[in-house]
């Protein structure tokens, strides 16, 4: 398939050289919009072409897959995760899916580490304070937050994002735990200190901040359900920047009200944008709108790697983040 001739099609305004790039390379359709595409649009021009580059946003799942015909060979998503896309249905129809992992690992365990030290040292209310005009002066116990050092994290997924967090834990002196389904080899379990934990339920119980950093599938919805949240001490503190889907949401929001916990810094949840409102309006509560990856950096390598596989692709080899269901 020659690069020049694929009809390609973007579902939303990407970084402007991004843009640019794809189209001096392909034949393609552009967006005006920076929402997502309704449903109907995007199946039309799924049928269009043979590439087609979503984002998170789109919900491309068997239906819409179903009525994609037989042009369209290659999702090459603009992001690292691909729970919006059914992988398998896609791979069944003969179109294969490619993502773009690795360039947004340390500008997410970046955001994390923000958001554990933004939680912990009660930046919201500080910040609070500050816009209401009411701070007057510097006082011994106000605003008092949490030392990180000595305080033990526990990592909820150690892929890439999980271990350059525990990387940037170590350098703050805290103690790193992981529970992930497959165990670290030795040396790179001794390179980040982290310990192992077969039971999560057993880690929960002894960690200060758990941070989220698995990806959302079958087996990991609602991972961290009211039981768990149960396990944990009052004290500790759950971050969470890969998918909100990970956590029960509204278990999440009834242990803070309750003071089952002591804080929570989100930036992803489980219905999107649709946040539970009653998470708001919590002091120790720090929202952000999915911004783990927002660096113009890394949003640039993200369409650099978009582009790869799709060249790859059209030279008739294997794109190199090719995703296997
Ligand atoms: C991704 O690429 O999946 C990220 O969540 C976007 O920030």
């Amino acid at each position: 398939m020659p690069a020049q001739k694929l009809k390609v099609a973007i579902t939303r305004r990407l970084p402007e050289p991004v843009e640019t790039r794809l189209a001096e390379l392909f034949d393609v359709t552009l967006c005006d919009s920076d929402t997502a595409l309704p449903r109907e649009e995007l199946a039309a021009r799924m049928a269009e072409v043979d590439v087609l580059i979503p984002t998170l946003g789109d919900r491309i799942d068997a239906k819409l897959l179903s009525g994609a015909g037989e042009r369209l060979k290659l999702i090459a998503n603009y992001g690292a995760g691909v729970d919006h896309i059914d992988v398998e249905t896609a791979r069944a129809r003969g179109i294969a899916v490619s993502n773009t992992p690795g360039v947004l690992t340390e500008d997410t365990a970046d955001m994390t580490m923000a958001l554990i030290l933004g939680v912990s040292r009660r930046l919201k209310e500080g910040v609070t304070l500050m816009q209401s005009g009411d701070w007057h002066g510097w006082s011994p116990m106000a605003l008092m937050g949490n030392r990180l050092g000595g305080k033990r994290l526990g990592i909820l997924g150690m892929g890439r994002i999980g271990q350059a967090v525990a990387k940037r834990a170590q350098a703050f002196g805290m103690s790193v735990h992981y529970h992930n389904r497959r165990r670290l080899r030795p040396e790179a379990e001794e390179e980040i200190g982290a310990r192992w934990w077969d039971s999560l339920d057993q880690m929960l119980a002894r960690v200060d901040i758990l941070s989220v950093n698995a990806p959302h599938t079958p087996a990991t919805f609602h991972l961290l359900n009211a039981r768990r949240l149960k396990l944990m001490k009052p004290t500790a503190f759950v971050v969470n920047t890969s998918r909100g889907e990970v956590i029960d949401e509204n278990a999440l929001t009834r242990a803070l009200r309750n003071g089952e916990l002591a804080g929570a810094a989100l930036d992803v949840f489980e219905h999107g944008a649709s946040v539970n409102p009653r998470l708001r309006d919590l002091p120790n509560v720090l929202l952000l709108p999915h911004m783990g990856s927002a660096t113009v950096e890394g949003r640039l390598e993200m369409g650099e790697k978009v582009l790869l596989n799709i060249k790859t692709f059209a030279d008739g080899h294997r794109p190199p983040d090719l995703v296997v269901p």
